[in-house]
């Protein structure tokens, strides 16, 4: 080559690093992805490729993506045998497209299930052999449309209640744990290659850990696929008990089965007591001392959420060998659930995005940890 060629190619390098910093940098994926599948959840704006902006963070950062509702049964099966794939079609294309593993959320979950599920035309309670037939149906059909393309599905979300005991939803009222069984035997007959996980919050309670290994262990001597534990670690900052946390991630790892973390946020604002958990049937009135950072976080408080994130991504690190993808409950701060839960209408910051979609300087540290 020329000098003067030469010369030019290294002013043209020099320049478009000068101009764009961040072409030359990593993202998430290529730090965490030698370990770890690294994903977002996406909302139907997202996925419906309307926030241009998303979509740069998604390519630049993220190898996996979960439906954040709209593969949710409400959504898919509004009124009993009428489908409705529009949005789900577009969440998998849009995931094609962008070089997304996906994971379809969920299958079974006693929230968010449509009215019609659970009862006859009288408004009663439905048999045994009804309800078993409609979760067959559903599950037949909808791991059936998206066969080859999912990465994994949820299959079942928060059977099990903090203390370990069966949550009492109309799912186990009406069918006993067998519900469990039934959905993991379908979705697996549906596509016998896609992989299956039971999905939870508050993982670190001791109860709900046991609980969570005992169904592992009760499908797998059943002769039943369950791939991995989704710990959806919606985490604030003094909760939960790190210790507990890292007891859990090794508890599911011992069960023979992956440890994802599937649905990470950081609710970073004092909470009203009583609170605790991810049950969105919990709401307090807003008041402007569970509300304190509108204008922003101060400084000191940001370096606190920086800590508080670097502790959960040195616990990660540390289990990387057990932890197979790690999944944040969306991308910026503007569109969390986390402005309305538990408190409507407040300001968090619980995400590593800001509002406007710039990277927050724990990007980097977290980066750096891994690699
Ligand atoms: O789609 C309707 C829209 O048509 C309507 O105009 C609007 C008015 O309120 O509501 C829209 O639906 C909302 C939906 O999110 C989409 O934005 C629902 O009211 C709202 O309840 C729903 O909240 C979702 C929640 O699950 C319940 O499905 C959150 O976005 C979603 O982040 C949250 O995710 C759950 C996981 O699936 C399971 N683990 C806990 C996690 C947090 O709750």
């Amino acid at each position: 080559m020329e000098k003067r060629n030469f010369r030019k190619l290294v002013c043209l390098l020099a320049l478009s690093l000068s101009v764009s910093p961040t072409l030359a940098q990593d993202g998430l994926k290529d730090a965490l992805g030698k370990h770890c599948l690294i994903g977002t959840s996406l909302n139907q704006w997202q996925s419906d490729a309307q926030d241009a902006a998303a979509t740069a963070v998604v390519r630049r950062h993220f190898n996996c993506a979960t439906a954040e509702n709209c593969m949710k049964m409400e959504v898919l099966q509004p009124a009993e045998g009428l489908f409705d794939f529009r949005v789900a079609d577009k969440f998998v294309k849009y995931c094609q497209q962008n070089g997304l593993k996906i994971i379809g959320h969920n299958l079974c979950w006693h929230s968010q299930a449509p009215e019609w599920l659970f009862t006859d035309s009288w408004g009663r309670p439905v048999s045994k052999e009804v309800l078993k037939s409609r979760l067959e149906k559903h599950i037949a059909t909808v791991v059936g449309r998206y066969k080859g393309q999912i990465h994994g599905w949820d299959v079942v979300n928060e059977a099990i209640e903090d203390d370990g005991s069966w949550r009492q939803s109309p799912l186990y009222k009406i069918l006993g744990e067998e519900f469990i069984e039934i959905c993991f035997r379908a979705a697996h007959e549906a596509d016998p290659d896609v992989e299956l996980y039971y999905n939870d919050y508050s993982m670190s309670k001791p109860g709900k850990r046991d609980a969570v290994c005992r169904l592992v262990r009760n499908l797998k001597a059943k002769g039943l696929r369950i791939d991995g534990v989704g710990m959806q670690s919606h985490n604030g900052m003094d909760y939960p008990d790190l210790t507990e946390y890292e007891k859990s991630i090794d508890a599911f790892a011992t069960c023979g089965v992956k440890v994802m973390i599937t649905e990470l946020d950081l609710n970073v604002l004092p909470n009203p007591e009583g609170f605790g958990g991810a049950d969105i049937n919990q709401s307090f009135e807003l008041q402007q001392k569970y509300n304190p950072y509108t204008a922003g976080l101060p400084k000191d408080v940001a370096k606190k959420v920086e800590e508080r994130w670097m502790q959960f991504f040195r616990l990660y690190s540390k289990h990387r060998s057990q932890i197979s993808r790690i999944t944040l409950w969306g991308i910026s701060d503007a569109n969390s659930w986390l402005n309305d839960f538990p408190v409507p209408g407040r300001t968090n910051y619980g995400l590593l995005f800001d509002r406007s979609y710039a990277e927050k300087p724990v990007v980097k540290n977290i980066i750096n940890l891994y690699k």
